[in-house]
């Protein structure tokens, strides 16, 4: 059985990560055009740095850690006859600490850089400032977080497109679907004939077209479903 599972910010609410879409319509006090576009880097590359040198230390502090959701996602992969393919939306690590391999940054990764010199990612668990050398390259001030800003294109978009659409189950974890193209991914598994369930604490905006929904928190429902479908096998 092929499940493609598609994750968002709400999996890792539980886990301490805050999701952009408040109810004050801020991303953690920022309009999302000040810190996630390559316009806003070009206008002002410390404040995006500072954002994201925040979220990293944030991730990588000690106060985060998977929760029951990531951890269940990981022990589905490893059950014989199942085979996961897994698409986060996050770019943080916790489907990786839970012991996910493979998976499918398609927003790419807090903890990589990439030099808009040489075009290398490289491993970062530090800040990133406007003058750090690239290890690849050696330039300075070309580093950026590897992360998909508005505008920019996501990566592994063909590799997905391919597995949504030889997927048995499509399943959707805590995302607003309000994002494209990630948003469009239910409709693509529908129009293949491929069973599509949600799961979110509320309504998406996407919701009506999904075949199936649990509606709870994702450490809750996810730990769920998998022990429904193991049982099941
Ligand atoms: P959002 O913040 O837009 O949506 C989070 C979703 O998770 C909402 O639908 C919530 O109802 C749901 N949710 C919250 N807590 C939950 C919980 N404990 N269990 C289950 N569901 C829960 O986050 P995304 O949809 O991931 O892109 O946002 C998509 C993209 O928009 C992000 O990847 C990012 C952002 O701009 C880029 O930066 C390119």
């Amino acid at each position: 059985m092929k499940i493609v599972i598609l994750t968002g910010a709400g999996i890792s609410a539980e886990s301490g990560v805050p999701t952009f879409r408040g109810p004050d319509g801020l991303w953690e006090g920022h309009r999302v055009e000040d810190v996630a576009t390559p316009e806003a880097f070009r206008r002002d590359p410390v404040l995006v740095q500072r954002f994201y040198n925040m979220r990293r230390r944030f991730l990588l502090s000690g106060a985060v850690h998977p929760n029951p959701a990531h951890l269940e996602l990981a022990r589905l992969a490893l059950q014989p006859g199942i085979e996961v393919t897994l698409v986060t939306q996050n770019i943080d690590d916790l489907h990786e600490r839970a012991g996910s391999a493979g998976v499918l940054h398609m927003h790419g990764e807090l903890l990589k850089a990439r030099c808009e010199g040489c075009g290398e990612t490289s491993g970062i668990r530090e800040d990133l400032e406007p003058a750090t050398i690239c290890p690849e390259c050696g330039e300075a001030g070309r580093l950026r977080p590897d992360v998909v800003w508005f505008g920019e294109m996501p990566y592994f978009l063909e590799e997905i497109g391919r597995a949504v659409e030889a997927a048995d189950w499509f399943v959707s974890i805590g995302t607003s679907g309000l994002v494209y193209p990630a948003a469009g991914y239910v409709s693509v598994a529908r129009d293949a004939g491929v069973r599509t369930l949600e799961i979110n604490l509320d309504e998406s905006a996407t919701s009506g077209i999904f075949d199936d929904s649990l509606r709870g928190p994702a450490g809750e429902q996810v730990p769920r479903w998998v022990a429904g479908i193991i049982a099941a096998r």
